[in-house]
């Protein structure tokens, strides 16, 4: 009788180890992936055209959009940022994110009042991107913007945290 139950009992030792082994795995990677995933991805510094110079009119600020650099697969809508373009002169532009300084709700561009207005907790700054009042602690990130061959062009980065 014993030798029957030998190997069930080692049969049932061996498949225990195996579905432990699966059931760590499958808790595990995520877990890895999630800690590792940071280093595997593309760098979000990328120039981005925005189209033709006289796309934009002198003085006034729009709200442009292009594909995210670093679009995540299932990003879906989201894999587009968004930002506001000032056209200051002939060649020249501003480009400022559209995300608040203080939680990142996206602000908006009042042109009657010459202000960018965070509807979250009131956050309001001046035409220049600087804080005008409310909690947002510093001044709406700019991305570098420059004119090539006709084509107004913005480098993505990264925005700061906190
Ligand atoms: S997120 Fe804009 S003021 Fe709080």
């Amino acid at each position: 009788m014993s030798d029957t139950l030998t190997p069930r009992r080692r049969f049932l030792a061996w498949f225990s180890a195996g579905l432990g082994a699966v059931a760590a795995a499958a808790v595990g990677v995520p877990v890895i992936g999630f800690f590792f995933a940071p280093l595997m991805r593309r760098p979000v510094e990328a120039w981005r055209s925005l189209g033709p110079v006289g796309r934009f009119r002198i003085g006034e600020t729009v709200e442009v959009r292009i594909p995210s650099p670093a679009p995540v697969p299932w990003a879906g809508e989201a894999a587009e940022m968004a930002a506001w373009l000032r056209r200051q002169g002939p060649s020249e532009f501003v480009a400022f994110s559209v995300n608040c300084t203080h939680l990142g709700c996206p602000v908006r561009w009042m042109a009657n009042a010459q202000l960018f207005l965070c509807p979250c907790h009131g956050g309001v700054y001046y035409e220049d991107g600087a804080v005008a009042g409310g909690p947002p602690p510093r001044a709406l990130t700019q991305y570098p913007v420059r004119v090539q061959d006709g084509n107004v062009f913005l480098r993505t980065s990264a925005l700061p945290l906190g």
